[in-house]
């Protein structure tokens, strides 16, 4: 299984899906492959945003490492599930498919928390405040994303 998780900036909210899905993968034992990635280029090769990094530390997820990219068509390619964080990201995700089987890859990742919602997460750049929610938001989500696609043991 390769899933992507898609903002803006890819230092935000992106990069903590990454940290929490890489942990729970982990946890679970599962060979995965998790990755993060933004629709502009706004920060390129940038370590996540402190803030980001230190919500993150808090409930045990190390995002140091990671860095912003700038997400491309070949991402079609490479994953299986491409989740965007809001619905601009979405529709910008969406402009770059090349075909049906691109589109039907990419996905609202709040609708896997609150199906047909199509709500986006918040983005915190602008509210301190917003952090803490929003890493609780993206930790539950993931959690019901790995339920989901994992293989059924019966
Ligand atoms: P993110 O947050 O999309 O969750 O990484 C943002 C980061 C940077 C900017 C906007 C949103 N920016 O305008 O630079």
């Amino acid at each position: 299984m390769k899933i992507l998780f898609v903002c803006l900036g890819n230092i935000c909210r992106s990069p903590i899906a990454d940290g929490v899905m890489r942990n729970l993968v982990a946890k679970h034992n599962l060979n995965w492959q998790i990755d993060s990635a933004g629709t502009s280029n706004y920060h390129i090769n940038e370590a996540p945003d402190k803030r980001a990094q230190k919500i993150s530390k808090k409930y045990g997820v190390d995002i140091s490492d990671l860095r912003g990219r700038q997400f491309s068509s070949i991402d079609f390619d490479e994953f299986d599930y491409i989740f965007a964080m809001d619905a601009s990201n979405y529709q910008n995700i969406l402009k770059l498919a090349r075909n049906q089987q691109d589109i039907n890859k990419v996905e609202l990742f709040l609708n896997r928390l609150e199906p047909g919602m199509n709500r986006g997460v918040q983005d915190p750049w602008y509210d301190d405040a917003l952090f803490e929610p929003v890493f609780k938001e993206i930790e539950k989500t993931c959690e019901l994303i790995l339920r989901d696609l994992s293989p059924k043991t019966t």
